[in-house]
């Protein structure tokens, strides 16, 4: 990863127009090299996220004997060494911003005969992972954390692991994805129950490779023992990057944009129902399926957005929308109120108190509270604005300058390269007036 800081700057105005291909899914590319590894036979990647958080998968794969070529063009081709064909790392897995890596491969380290160490960067290292340890330790593994739950993680190895039935406290597809990980390597079924619907690509993808996967309802379980073949995977585009585009189109007057090939995962469509709600006029053309995800092209004009009360439901179908969505609510007429959403205290940061800094910092009434924000939407500003390290509330903060009256400047945005590579690039071709300076991340 690029340590230099970054700066992104936007002009105000301009339109968003012509056609876009976001990078690939994040969440998809991070479980195509996991399954690919633990396959029988050669599992080819096409549409592969060369970001930073999935670069940092394929090392620690690479670190774990798994022979993986690429990625070139986003195709790459892992050489699967079976469910039981991993070995020890020599050293610590160095996840980097990455919390789908860390949280994913504790649990399925948790299975394997020899001991792990899992550590990232600085913003990694203050997130939760006591999510994560505490049902592993319920299938007899040992994780142990440092204070508070944080990282680095200790993973010793066992042959001995059982399955669960397990409700999840708070609802996270990492940590549904770690349990079934484990619950390869354990005796019996490992179930797991949401308390709302989560992105569900770890069980499809184990579908897709062969391997049974058993869905009743907020239940999914699956028995341990099993293999996975090698497939073919073809990776969409990430709805979750598309969604900057969406509603920066939304917000710029004159905007006509479509946007190619996007995953549309019903658990991953809340920035669609919500921008809908708010006004946007959004229509998805080609709709079709590739690999077991639903993909679709999206067309996006602008519109005139007006203020809503989120609806809960769609909180966790949008969790990584909500910089982007905070912008449209900043730029729409009237008040936006955001509730149950405590979750984005602890993503990459925290995105309640970091997003309400620079809504401020442009003029924007924005107030946080402990599990949302209510913001009052019109004018904007320009002025100064910090991502503290967060690719998200980068990108979110770019698009604002298409509603802005003035230039806004984000600090710390090298991170924008774990999830968007080309970024500036491709907003600039589609009429963004934005520049980066000082470092490729960007
Ligand atoms: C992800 C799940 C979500 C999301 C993250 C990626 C995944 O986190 O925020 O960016 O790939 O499983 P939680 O499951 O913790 O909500």
């Amino acid at each position: 990863m690029t340590n230099i800081p970054a700066t992104i700057r936007v002009q105000p105005g301009g339109a968003l127009t012509g056609r876009v291909r976001v990078p690939g899914d994040k969440s998809i590319s991070h479980r195509a090299i996991m399954l690919g590894a633990l396959a029988e036979g050669i599992t080819t990647v096409t549409g592969f996220l060369e970001g930073e958080d999935c670069l940092a998968t394929i090392a620690a794969f690479r670190a774990m004997g798994v022979e993986i070529e690429g990625p070139r063009e986003g195709l790459v081709r892992i050489h699967g060494v079976g469910v039981h064909g991993l070995m020890p790392p020599r050293e610590p897995l160095d996840l980097g911003n990455s919390g789908t890596s860390m949280r994913l491969l504790c649990g399925l380290l948790a299975g394997q005969p020899f001991d792990s160490v899992l550590t990232g960067d600085a913003s990694l290292r203050k997130r939760p992972m006591g999510r994560v340890a505490e049902p592993l330790r319920l299938m007899g593994a040992t994780v142990e954390t440092a204070e508070g739950g944080r990282p680095p993680l200790a993973i010793r190895g066992t042959r001995m692991l059982h399955g669960i039935d397990y409700r999840l406290p708070v609802a996270s597809a990492q940590v549904k994805s770690a349990l079934l990980l484990a619950g390869l390597y354990a005796h019996g079924y490992t179930c797991v129950t949401e308390p709302a619907p989560t992105r569900d690509h770890t069980e499809r993808m184990l579908g897709g490779l062969g391997y049974s996967v058993e869905r009743a309802g907020p239940q999914v379980c699956l028995h341990g023992g099993g293999h996975l073949v090698a497939a073919d995977i073809e990776v969409p585009a990430d709805i979750s990057s598309a969604a900057f585009f969406l509603v920066g189109a939304s917000i710029a007057p004159g905007s006509n944009l479509l946007l190619e090939h996007v995953g549309m995962n019903p658990t991953r469509t809340g920035i669609i129902h919500i921008l809908r709600e708010m006004g946007a006029d959004i229509s998805l053309e080609n709709e079709r399926e590739v690999g077991g995800e639903p993909v679709v092209d999206i067309r996006v004009r602008s519109s005139r957005l007006h203020g809503i009360h989120i609806p809960p439901g769609q909180v966790p179908l949008a969790i990584d929308e909500f910089p982007a969505l905070f912008v449209a609510a900043a730029a729409a007429e009237g008040r936006t109120v955001l509730t149950g959403a405590e979750e984005l205290r602890v993503k990459e940061s925290d995105r309640i108190q970091v997003m309400a800094d620079g809504l401020q910092a442009l003029g924007v009434a924005a107030t946080p509270t402990p599990d949302g924000m209510i913001i009052e939407g019109g004018a904007m500003g320009g002025g100064e604005v910090d991502s503290h390290g967060d690719h998200r509330i980068a990108m979110a903060f770019a698009m604002a300058g298409l509603h802005a009256g003035g230039t806004i400047t984000i600090r710390n945005c090298e991170n924008v390269a774990t999830s968007f590579p080309g970024f500036v690039r491709i907003a600039a071709a589609a009429g963004l007036a934005v520049t980066a300076e000082g470092g490729e991340g960007a």
